[in-house]
């Protein structure tokens, strides 16, 4: 049951899911019980599931166009690419984790939303997977230049990464000079919201240099 009157973020994720809400709640309610009873999710996050982990996931959709195939890499507990897949229909979504508790949790999860039919999950580390995507996110999974080494090789020609980072993102940014070069990477350091009252999440999207396109 949905109760009638909702925290903010919670309205806040109503008013963005619209008809994907209530799978979403049963999302945030897999992850509030079995989530933490399996700790693939710390026991403090309960507290803040729909802002720091619902709407911030959700703050990447208007940085992917209709219909990518998306490798959410270190997945989790299904975080940002759960989130992504309930508010997009229209993606292929594929959650790559290597933990055997975390994928199972993963397909569990998958199976409870019947979501199975566009999300797959693969159990494994990102650099023994050698399929390519158009579009590669991360959250919380390692420093920028180490994110580079593992996700780039999932890169599609002309397909883009996106790591949801802190603050640390410029200062990453800056440290990742070298791998960025020799992988001919541009990145940009970008604040999205999912809504108005939302918070901004920051967002490096890492892409083919102009001067390589064409
Ligand atoms: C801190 S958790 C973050 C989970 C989720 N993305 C989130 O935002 O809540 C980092 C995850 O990355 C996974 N991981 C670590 N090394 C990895 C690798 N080489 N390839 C793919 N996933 C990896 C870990 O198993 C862990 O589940």
């Amino acid at each position: 049951m949905i109760p009638d009157h909702l925290p903010q973020p919670v309205e806040i994720a109503r008013e963005v899911y619209g008809a994907g809400f209530p799978s979403l709640h049963r999302y945030v309610d897999i992850l509030g019980s079995t989530g933490i009873e399996w700790g693939v999710l710390g026991p403090r996050e309960a507290e803040r599931l729909w802002d720091r982990h619902i709407l911030n996931s959700a703050a990447l959709s208007e940085l992917i166009s209709l219909e990518s195939a998306v490798a959410d890499v270190g997945s989790g507990a299904g975080l940002p690419g759960i989130p992504l897949s309930l508010l997009r229909p229209d993606l292929r979504v594929t959650l790559i984790e290597p933990l055997l508790r975390r994928s199972t949790f993963l397909t569990e999860t998958v199976g409870k939303l019947e979501i199975s039919d566009r999300v797959e999950v693969v159990r494994g580390r990102a650099e023994d997977h050698h399929v390519t995507y158009g579009i590669v996110v991360a959250r919380a999974v390692a420093p920028l230049d180490r994110l580079i080494e593992w996700c780039n090789p999932l890169r599609a020609k002309g397909g883009v990464i996106l790591a949801l980072k802190g603050r640390s993102a410029t200062d990453e940014v800056a440290a990742a000079e070298g791998q960025l070069d020799h992988a001919r990477l541009s990145a940009e350091v970008l604040s999205v919201r999912a809504h108005r009252d939302a918070e901004r999440a920051t967002v490096v999207r890492l892409g083919d240099r102009s001067e390589d396109l064409g």
